[in-house]
This record gives C-alpha cells, structure tokens and sequence, in this order.
C-alpha cells in the first residue's frame, strides 16, 4: 500500500508540474500521451528515442512500450509480443516445454529476474538471494590484479553461477555469499561549500571458501563484486549509432585528455553478427565489452543466464573445472546412472540439441530491438531549461553527450536509421575514481535517458553500476576521476541550482 500511495504521490506530482501544458483542471489524472508536440527540430529532445522511437507514456508500463511503427505493422507486432513473453518467462528443466532448457547450472531461469519492470536498475538489496525479484545483481568474482579482464577463470564463468538443476551442484553456495553497505564520508566531511551535507554508501561483497565447490580454489586470492542491470529500452537505437560516429568521439574525448587509451576496444566478432560481419568498437555493458546488438549482452543472455541451446549455440555456458567436478561427483553419477565419461562429454558437448528454436530466437531480437524509449517530461519548464544550461556549464555533457544520430543504412530495422537521438552517453569508458569501485575501474558513460521515470516504474531510484547511489544527487557526487572537476562544479552551486539540475535529469 506504502508504495502505492508513492507512487500516486510522484504521478501527482507530475501531472501538477505537466498542468501548464495541459491547460490542465484536472491534476490528479496524467493525461501525458496528449502532449505529444508535433515533432520537429527544435522539439527533438522530447523524444529521446528519436521521431520512431519513442513513446509518449509516463506510468508504470513506461519502459515496456514497443516502437510506435511495430504497433502499426501487424506481422511486427506478432513478433515483438512472442520475442516479448521469452524475456519475462521463466524457463523450465521440462523437456518438451514452450520454454525448456534451464540447466544444468543457470544464473537465473528469466531475463526479467534481473531486468524487473524491463530495467531501469534493479533495486538496492542487503542480501544476495537469486529469488528475490528486486535483486538483479549478476555476481563476479575476479582476480584482483587485472579487475577488467577477469571476464572468465579457469572455475567460474563470467557471469558467475549460483545455481544448478538437480542432481548438479551450484558452483557457488548463495548462503555464502555477503552484502554489505558501508558508510562513506568523502574528502569534504559529505558536506557542501553552502554546508547541507549528505551521506554515501558503498558495498562489500564476500564470498566464504567453504561456499565455493571447488576444493582447490582459494578465495582469499580473489574478490566478488556485485553489478547491476542497466536498461533494456532504446539499445536498438544505441546499436544503430555508426561505428565511424563513435571512434570520431572517442578521437575528440583523447585530444581533450579523456578517457585515455581505453576505449571499448575493437572487438572481434566475425561472423558473429549476421548484419555487419567484422570487428566493430565496443559499445554495450559497463564495461563495453559487447559491440553490437546481434552479439550483445540480451542476446548473448537468453543462452547463457538459462543455459538453454538454440541452433547456433549448441553447447553449455561452462567451465571444464566444473564439468570435471561433476563428473566426478558419486551424487551425480548415481542420479544420472551414467559414469564419468558419459557425464563430462556431455556436459562438455558442442553438438547438444538446441532447445531454443530459431524462429523464437529471431522474435526474441525483434522485442530486443524495438523496445521504445519514454518520451521527455516538461522540457518548457523554466527551472527545467536552467538545469540543462547547468548540466551543459558544469561539463556533464563531455561524457554524458546529449545526441546521436543514428546510420542512414541501419540494416535489421530500418526504421531506427536517421533517428536523432538523446541517450546522454558517449558510449565510451571512463575512470571516475570511485572508491572501492569492484570490478568496474572504468566504466561506460550510463545512458540518462528516461531515468527519470524509475519512481514511477520501479518504486526506486538506485543509479551507479552497483547501485550504491540512492538518488541523483549521490551519484553525482561519487563523480571523481575524470569527472571531478564537472563535480566540483555541482559541488559549488547554490541550492537552487543543484535542484534545478536533478530536475532536468529527472525530465529526460
Ligand atoms: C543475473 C542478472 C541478469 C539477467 C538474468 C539478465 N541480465 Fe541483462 N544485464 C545484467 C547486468 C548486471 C547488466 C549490466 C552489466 C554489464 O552488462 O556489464 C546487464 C545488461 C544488459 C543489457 C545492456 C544494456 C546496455 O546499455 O549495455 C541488455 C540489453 C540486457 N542486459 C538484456 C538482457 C536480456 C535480454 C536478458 C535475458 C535474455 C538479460 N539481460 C538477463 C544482468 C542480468
Ligand atoms: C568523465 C565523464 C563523466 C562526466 C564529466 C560526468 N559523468 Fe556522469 N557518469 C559517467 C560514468 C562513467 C557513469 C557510470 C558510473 C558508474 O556506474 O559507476 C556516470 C553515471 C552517472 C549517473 C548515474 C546513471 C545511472 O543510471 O546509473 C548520473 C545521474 C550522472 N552520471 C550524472 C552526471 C552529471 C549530472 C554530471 C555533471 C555534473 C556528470 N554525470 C558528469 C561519466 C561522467
């Protein structure tokens, strides 16, 4: 019930602040779709996702729209609806299942575990339970020394697994693994120039040895550090940027001392993407890992979150290490009646029977592609229009540029081809100095575009790639590193000023 009224306390909110757009009487009712300015130039910012991409929506439902042209196109619309139900259904060891495969060690059995209401973040949580629907942290353990590359060891996959279908064993036991929010206090004592002061938090993550499967594998060597989903709307329009456009950023961000030498390096992805064939810079994840869309974090998920084959993966997201651990397991070979042999070649097999057909997984990437991004809010707002002339002034937008314009030629959907857009990132990675910052030293610019709505959505607004800020004004103030003079500039306004620069954020 709390969260409820919340959530009409911030809608209200939101329909008195659109009331002078409205000529509104009736400010409890959002009537937003009714605001949608005939699109033209000057009013481009109101639509993030472009003119094709964008919704005109505010509720609850807003990062789950599809694209307006995919509603209008019947056969479109069939797809993105199955591609749709694969991202929120959770999937079953049953063979013969609609949505079979899970196993036989998984990180969750649902994109939307992670992603909950299509992602804005996931929610802030003390303990690490893969049940709970808030918690979308993927867990990593890594080796210290070389925090970025540790994308796999020899023992855990990337993304690491903490959970198994009968008779296998999780690699990580989740009971073992520790949350906890420490209190941080800045070189400032968490106080402003004017005096206000405030107060950070940062996480600790543990994983204890006895937890961990494998016998010979030694904790106190490694660390665990927890990463949060970002969202799913509008990355079919981040996938239509060129190449050409974003090495052209990152060219302009070196000559003026940013980000220097760690660009999403160029990946090799050969045959990988049906679309564009070829190496490409990286541009999805924190860490920008991930290139394009085709081969990107969604894509690559819906095999490897579930572990469920489909026609071009035709094998397990897992390590030899475990597969030997199992096979070499009493437990296991009793329950399977199969030996060691048999455990391990299978386990290991690269020739498994897809479980996942192509057809649902080219519906999947028509959802994937065409989830539309929430339209703007009150951008005519005079303490709005301050809040961007000081987003721009405090140099926010050196790393957070405000438009894109998408490729003339984009392949898979033309429709998100020429689409100017205002996603807020420069797809590139920076250092921001973050104390105790887990894996992610540097990390990519996060997209600011329809944050704003994550009350309304999410019932939160937990922001930084481990959710350690509790609202905007805490994840500004974790800007060090590269972004410390933009910071400071935040740090020195008067009050008034810090408002009205939440406020724009919180209207695009
Ligand atoms: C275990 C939790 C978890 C599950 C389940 C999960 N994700 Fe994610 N996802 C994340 C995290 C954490 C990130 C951000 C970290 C990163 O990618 O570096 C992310 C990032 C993404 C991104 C990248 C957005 C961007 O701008 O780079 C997309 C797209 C995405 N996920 C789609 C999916 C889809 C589709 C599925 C299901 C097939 C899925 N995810 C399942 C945790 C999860
Ligand atoms: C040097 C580049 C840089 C500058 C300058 C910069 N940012 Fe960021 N910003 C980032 C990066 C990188 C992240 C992601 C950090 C993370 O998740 O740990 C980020 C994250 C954020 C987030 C959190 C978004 C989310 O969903 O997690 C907000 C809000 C934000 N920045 C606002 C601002 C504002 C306001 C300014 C200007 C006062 C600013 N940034 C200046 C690079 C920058």
């Amino acid at each position: 019930m709390k969260s409820i009224q919340f959530v009409w306390g911030i809608l209200i909110l939101f329909a008195v602040a659109c009331a002078d757009e409205k000529g509104g009487d009736n400010p409890e009712i959002p009537e937003l779709p009714s605001n949608r300015p005939p699109y033209s130039e000057e009013r481009a910012e109101w639509y993030p996702g472009g003119e094709n991409g964008t919704v005109f929506i505010a509720n609850t439902m807003a990062y789950q729209q599809a694209m307006p042209f995919v509603d209008a196109d019947a056969e479109l619309y069939r797809a993105f609806m199955r591609g749709e139900r694969l991202f929120e259904k959770s999937f079953v060891t049953t063979e013969g299942m609609g949505y079979s495969g899970l196993g036989p060690v998984y990180i969750r059995k649902s994109c939307i575990a992670c992603h909950p209401s299509y992602g804005g973040r996931s929610k802030r949580v003390d303990k690490f339970d893969t049940n709970d629907s808030r918690n979308g942290y993927l867990l990593m353990i890594y080796d210290p020394n070389t925090p970025n590359l540790a994308l796999a060891s020899k023992y855990f996959t990337g993304m690491t697994q903490t959970r198994a279908v009968e008779p296998y064993k999780a690699p990580i036991n989740e009971a073992g693994v520790h949350l906890e929010w420490l209190p941080y206090t800045d070189e400032y004592g968490n106080t402003y120039p004017d005096g206000a002061t405030y107060s950070l938090i940062y996480p600790k993550v543990t994983v204890d040895q006895h937890a961990i499967l494998f016998e010979d594998f030694d904790m106190s060597k490694h660390a665990a550090s927890i990463e949060a989903t970002i969202g799913i709307y509008g990355v079919g329009l981040l996938d239509a940027i060129s190449d050409e456009d974003l090495r052209a950023q990152y060219a302009l961000e070196q000559s003026r001392g940013y980000c220097p030498g760690i660009i999403g390096a160029d990946i090799d992805e050969t045959g990988l993407n049906p679309y564009y064939p070829g190496k490409h810079p990286g541009r999805f994840t924190y860490l920008c890992t991930r290139a394009t869309l085709d081969n990107g974090p969604g894509s690559n998920a819906i095999w490897n979150i579930t572990n469920v084959t489909r026609p071009d993966r035709r094998y397990h997201y897992i390590t030899e290490e475990y597969s030997k651990v199992m096979s070499k397991d009493p437990d296991v070979q009793k329950a399977l009646g199969q030996t060691e042999e048999e455990i391990f070649a299978n386990l290991m097999s690269k020739e498994l029977k897809p479980e996942m057909t192509q057809e649902d997984y080219d519906d999947f990437m028509v959802w994937h592609r065409t989830v539309a991004v929430p339209a703007a809010r009150n951008m005519d707002d005079e303490k709005v229009k301050k809040g961007k002339t000081l987003f721009a002034e405090a140099g926010c937008i050196a790393c957070h540029k405000p438009s894109w314009t998408t490729r003339s030629d984009y392949k898979p959907e033309a429709k998100l081809s020429n689409q100017k857009i205002y996603p807020y990132t420069d797809l590139l990675r920076h250092d921001l100095g973050l104390y105790e910052p887990g894996r992610v030293q540097v990390c990519r610019t996060t997209p600011l575009w329809g944050r704003g709505l994550m009350p309304v959505v999410s019932g939160h607004s937990d922001m930084l790639h481990d959710l350690r800020a509790r609202n905007y004004e805490e994840a500004i103030l974790w800007h060090n590193g590269e972004a410390k003079p933009s910071k400071e500039k935040f740090r020195n306004m008067p009050k008034e000023d810090r408002e009205a620069l939440i406020q724009f954020l919180q209207s695009i």
